[in-house]
């Protein structure tokens, strides 16, 4: 793994995405939109910034040439599906071979077998209804982005999040099948490990065409139930 890409990088997982791909000495291009360019200065010397919306096709065409490894922020927000705009973009684009680890949240299933909490049920419908109706978000758009990258026959990973906090890392977050396992009780991972696990999934072929809901590795439950990782 050489060059990477880094799609949404100017958000606070895609800082924390750019951040570790430095550290592992990778050639980074990071897409934003032009109105974000600002919020990577401090890595404007460092990497390479396209700017563009990152649900259009030739920004991406053009973001994602040569990249070995394209690491994607699934953004549930505005109501133009730019979710599933990204997604199919770098589906289409991405160099034959290349690995890819797209982020969500645990409410995306991938075989219908997970099994949610009340509160996060509760927060689903409550949140979608709220973000429809206000058209700030539509999390449906997230569902569909994912259900294609479901689909393609490309190197995939779809990192699904917990509810996450800021701080110091804590290390690679442990993973499971199944929201509602009990390793992943705990529902919290600190941001800057769900990108380490990003990253870290650009290297690890045996979470292709997995979908990993993640955990912070120091919360209680991912301690209690060490034994299944
Ligand atoms: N927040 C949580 O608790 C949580 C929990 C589980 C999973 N996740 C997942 O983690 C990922 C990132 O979440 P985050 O909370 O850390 O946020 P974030 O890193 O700040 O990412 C937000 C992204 O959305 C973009 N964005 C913001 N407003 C937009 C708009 N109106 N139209 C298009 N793009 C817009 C941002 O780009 P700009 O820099 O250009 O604004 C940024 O790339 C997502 O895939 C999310 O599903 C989040």
């Amino acid at each position: 793994m050489k060059k990477i890409g880094i799609v949404g990088a100017s958000g606070k997982l895609g800082q924390y995405l750019i951040r570790h791909a430095l550290e592992r000495n990778y050639d980074v291009v990071g897409v934003c939109r032009p109105e974000s360019v600002g919020k990577l200065d401090a890595y404007r010397d460092r990497i390479t910034i396209v700017p563009g919306r990152t649900n259009e096709r030739e920004v991406i065409r053009k973001a994602v040439a040569g990249c070995d490894g394209i690491l994607t922020v699934l953004a549930p927000w505005g109501v133009e599906q730019y979710a599933t705009g990204t997604a199919q973009a770098v589906l289409d684009f991405a160099p034959p071979g290349a690995r890819l680890v797209f982020s969500c949240g645990w409410h995306i299933t991938r075989d219908g077998k997970d099994i949610y909490s009340w509160k996060l049920k509760t927060f689903v419908k409550v949140f979608g209804w709220l973000a429809r109706l206000f058209r700030f978000a539509d999390l449906e758009d997230q569902v569909e982005a994912c259900r294609r990258i479901f689909a393609s026959d490309t190197r995939w990973t779809v990192v699904r999040g917990s509810d996450l906090e800021e701080g110091e890392s804590e290390g690679l977050p442990v993973w499971s099948r199944h929201v509602g396992d009990p390793i992943l009780e705990s529902n919290l991972t600190r941001r800057v490990d769900f990108a380490l696990f990003m990253v870290a999934a650009l290297e690890n072929d045996e979470l292709v065409h997995e979908a990993p809901a993640i955990v912070g590795c120091q919360t209680p439950s991912a301690l209690a139930n060490r034994s299944q990782v």
